[in-house]
């Protein structure tokens, strides 16, 4: 059967997260029968929640899903409610208490999940508890996932890392990282290494650059506080653009497996150029939002934003990897708020042909871009649109001879994608089974980080000149220019 067994202990069970993502995920599998008879959730949290109001908040996160009552009500009757404090050792007594109850009760064999959706700042003290007020089972298996961020640099990662693995074997920790969750990042090698076409031509013999472009058209929204500490190079860089990078630049596993493909993706991460300090402004552009003509207001005046604030809520950067595979070509990664739209895309532009026997003059003559055949550019759709582009040089149609630019393109069909999981629930599911193939593991947590502190800890330096970009752009001017300058521009353009 496919039926998982296991008791979810939720730490933050009243947050955000647990309503909007794990919830609704965790209903999802229940529906597709990954969820059975038997599960339990406690969820837990300081307010002090009765069994009943948890009930409604369980109901009321799945209204979206326009669900038979009568199934949601019996999905929310796994779910307890527990008020604690993680710190008070005593509460983790009531806890164990409740867990073995609901573990005889619903039949768990030992199965433990523990998710930690609150403040990262408890961490450490969840797990030492864990361990200490013996909650932990050793008749079945016992999983912590671990929500973003995973520290805010390198030492405090580590800080927080071996605080968990004083409880939990590296084997035992899943680390989120919910772009690893979506259905085109895991698209990355199924196409890499099921085609002969890519993986010939993916080196630095064939491809020119690379663009990885995670762009959000809103603002900061409800998490100013946490964002204004972070900013959008340990937001979004640090975790999602290093992962995905590792994943376009990887090379093969021997097998589709967690192990070796955590293998190949820490060699990518460790080929990184360092980037040296005074390197630093010449590679990456922070950018901050000013106010908008709508009314949007600038980044500073944000509510919770502090009015001076220097925090980047967009950088783009250029990264280079010093391996036989990738040295000379530059991958171009970008990320914001408030820029045109909320898309996720990769454009690997190819080398040129190397000459234009169609307009064989006129690029002896004058070679500038112009008379030049246009790239092939592969493009890989994240999101919205979940599918490829190719663009290819094709004779145009009629009389005489001239080429143009063509396109093939391939979109997943809407109803395929309507069904398919979303990146929680594949996450949540592949926890329960075990593989941890999608989660991040801790070398490539440390090796991102190590390569992102350089950048931080210069900027924290240097006086930035915010705000610098307008909503509704593609981010500072000096995004633009760092590709002009190598004689590249970004495929996708406002
Ligand atoms: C999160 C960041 O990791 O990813 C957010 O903390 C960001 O700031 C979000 O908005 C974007 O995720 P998605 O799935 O909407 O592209």
């Amino acid at each position: 059967s496919k039926e998982k067994i296991a008791l979810f202990t939720i730490f933050g069970g009243t947050g955000d997260l647990a309503q909007r993502k794990l919830y609704p995920s965790l209903f999802k599998l229940y529906q597709k029968g990954y969820l059975q008879d038997h599960f339990a959730v406690i969820g837990t949290a300081r307010r002090p929640w009765t069994d009943e109001h948890y009930h409604e908040v369980i109901s009321d996160s799945l209204a979206d899903l326009d669900a038979d009552q009568k199934d949601v009500d019996q999905f929310a009757s796994h779910f307890y409610y527990q008020s604690h404090d993680v710190t008070d050792a005593q509460h983790y007594m009531t806890l164990k208490k409740l867990s073995e109850k609901l573990d005889a009760q619903y039949g768990l064999q030992g199965n433990r999940i523990f998710y930690l959706a609150m403040a990262p700042n408890f961490f450490g003290t969840i797990a030492q508890h864990l361990r200490s007020e013996n909650i932990l089972t050793d008749n079945g298996f016992n999983r912590v996932i671990i929500e973003k961020p995973f520290g805010h640099d390198y030492a405090s990662a580590k800080e927080l890392n071996d605080h968990l693995t004083a409880t939990f074997n590296e084997d035992q920790i899943y680390r989120i990282d919910h772009y690893l969750g979506k259905e085109m990042i895991q698209n990355i090698t199924a196409i890499r290494f099921g085609n002969n076409i890519w993986e010939s031509l993916w080196n630095n013999r064939y491809i020119d650059n690379v663009q990885i472009t995670l762009s959000e058209k809103l603002g900061v929204e409800e998490r100013a506080v946490y964002y204004d500490n972070s900013g959008a190079l340990r937001d979004m860089v640090q975790n999602h653009i290093l992962q995905i990078l590792s994943l376009l630049t990887m090379d093969q596993p021997v097998e589709f497996t967690e192990k070796d493909i955590d293998v190949e993706k820490v060699k990518a991460l460790r080929s990184l150029r360092p980037l040296k300090p005074e390197e630093v402004a010449t590679n990456f552009v922070r950018g901050q939002y000013g106010a908008g003509d709508d009314g949007v207001k600038a980044y500073r005046d944000e509510d919770k934003i502090s009015p001076d604030s220097n925090t980047d809520s967009f950088v783009a950067g250029k990264i280079m990897i010093d391996n036989y595979r990738w040295s000379g070509v530059p991958f171009y990664v970008r990320t914001g708020k408030r820029l045109t739209d909320k898309f996720t895309r990769i454009d690997v532009v190819f080398k040129r042909p190397v000459v234009n026997i169609f307009n064989h003059e006129d690029v002896l003559e004058n070679d500038d871009a112009s008379t030049r055949l246009d790239p092939n550019i592969l493009t890989i759709n994240v999101e919205p649109t979940e599918g490829f582009e190719l663009r290819m040089n094709a004779k145009a149609v009629g009389q005489g001879f001239a080429t143009t630019p063509v396109k093939l393109n391939y979109s997943h069909d809407a109803e395929a994608t309507a069904g398919s999981p979303e990146a929680y629930e594949r996450l949540l599911h592949d926890a329960l089974n075990g593989d941890a193939t999608n989660f991040t593991h801790w070398q490539e947590v440390a090796d991102s980080w190590k390569f992102v502190d350089v950048i931080q800890k210069y900027w924290d330096e240097h006086q930035p000149d915010f705000p610098n970009y307008r909503p509704g752009t593609m981010g500072p001017d000096a995004a633009d220019e760092l590709l002009h300058k190598d004689g590249h521009r970004w495929v996708y353009r406002n």
